[in-house]
């Protein structure tokens, strides 16, 4: 892996949009394959003629440099957190896929791998602006207000589960949690805010036990902020992903969690795809390799990149000049149902 020496992201370098599009891969557990799923989309999207650029926000377990292939780069994305580096640009390294570039996580100090509000907010800013068309965020376990703000953030929010009952449970901690931050984010009113904060609490005394019951109450309290949280409550659109498949009725679990997110939280997920458990996997990260690239044409790769066309499928048609259908047919392109919960 070279880094890039002339200064990344060099001024000569046009921008072919306004904007990186911004995905964040989270999931509320470690383990359930979030720095894979980032690595494979993001392998597929590069070879699809897209420019990548894939970032490892788990600063206390950082290892999607491996993942992608790499080696540890000498700067990563804790030199941002500590403010060493200003330039997020600086901290872009090639990896050894062509289109495929890395903000790498390692070598945080870890009694301090977080960072700070604000510098959360100018994190936020520099990923959007990165030259890229795709900027994918490798989120670490857990709903540190960190790991909610990136997801918050993108544009996408996938949120990666196993067929585990543990990992379903972290799933909905996590999904609740970032709900009510993007709530509370989004209110004016003090007393509002203080409410959603109460309501976050699933035991709370005023019996708010739902987004319903507390929007109930905002209404209440500030018509303004009501109808806020109604047009907050409609964006929030989590993407659900079910990876180590093995069942039929593992592939199900997917519209479950969706149903259960629309029921008891008010959220409208959608379920994106499925993965399959694949014995290969462990073998491509041994050879430091995707799975995509290591067995193209196994169905867990066909899966993946029929999540891959469908994140692609949301960029603006502009952008898809820069990739002219290559996203819609890629090699090994998968037969209409594959991995596909809604085909
Ligand atoms: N679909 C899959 N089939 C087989 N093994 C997988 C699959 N997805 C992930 N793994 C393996 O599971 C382990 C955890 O995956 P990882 O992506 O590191 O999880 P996380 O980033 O959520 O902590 C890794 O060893 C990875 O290779
Ligand atoms: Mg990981």
């Amino acid at each position: 892996m070279n880094p890039r020496v002339e200064g990344q992201q060099t001024a000569a370098t046009p921008a072919v949009n306004s904007g990186a599009r911004v995905i964040s891969v989270g999931g509320g557990k470690g383990g359930v394959g979030k720095s894979f799923m980032v690595a494979n989309l993001a392998t597929c999207l590069a070879r699809a003629g897209y420019r990548v650029i894939v970032v490892d926000c788990d600063l206390e377990g950082a290892n999607l440099h491996t993942v992608v292939g790499a080696h540890a780069p000498v700067s990563s994305l804790a030199d941002f957190v500590a403010q060493r580096v200003d330039d997020l640009g600086k901290l872009v390294f090639d990896t050894p896929i062509e289109g495929l570039q890395l903000i790498a996580g390692t070598h945080a100090n870890l009694s301090d791998a977080q960072p700070t509000h604000l510098r959360r907010v100018r994190l936020m800013r520099a990923l959007r602006r990165l030259q890229a068309d795709f900027v994918i965020l490798d989120l670490g376990a857990g709903v540190h207000s960190a790991v909610l703000d990136y997801f918050l953030v993108a544009d996408d929010g996938l949120v990666v589960c196993s067929p585990e009952p543990t990992s379903v449970e972290n799933a909905y901690t996590f999904l609740r949690a970032a709900f009510y931050r993007r709530m509370r984010l989004a209110m004016v009113g003090h007393g509002v805010r203080k409410l959603v904060t109460t309501a976050m609490d699933q035991r709370n005394e005023h019996g708010l036990r739902t987004p319903l019951d507390l929007l109930r109450e905002i209404e209440a309290i500030d018509s303004a902020d009501g109808a806020r949280f109604v047009q907050t409550m409609r964006e929030f659109r989590p993407r659900v992903v079910i990876n180590n498949v093995r069942t039929a009725e593992d592939i199900k679990l997917g519209f479950a969690v969706c149903s259960v997110c629309r029921k008891y939280f008010g959220i409208d997920a959608e379920y994106l795809g499925y993965v399959n458990q694949d014995d290969d996997v462990r073998l491509s990260v041994a050879s430091r390799k995707p799975l995509v690239e290591y067995r193209p044409k196994s169905d867990a790769s066909i899966y993946l990149q029929r999540i891959a066309r469908k994140l692609a499928g949301g960029r603006p048609s502009s952008f898809q000049a820069a990739a002219p259908n290559r996203v819609a047919s890629p090699s090994g392109a998968p037969t209409p149902a594959a991995g596909s919960p809604t085909a």
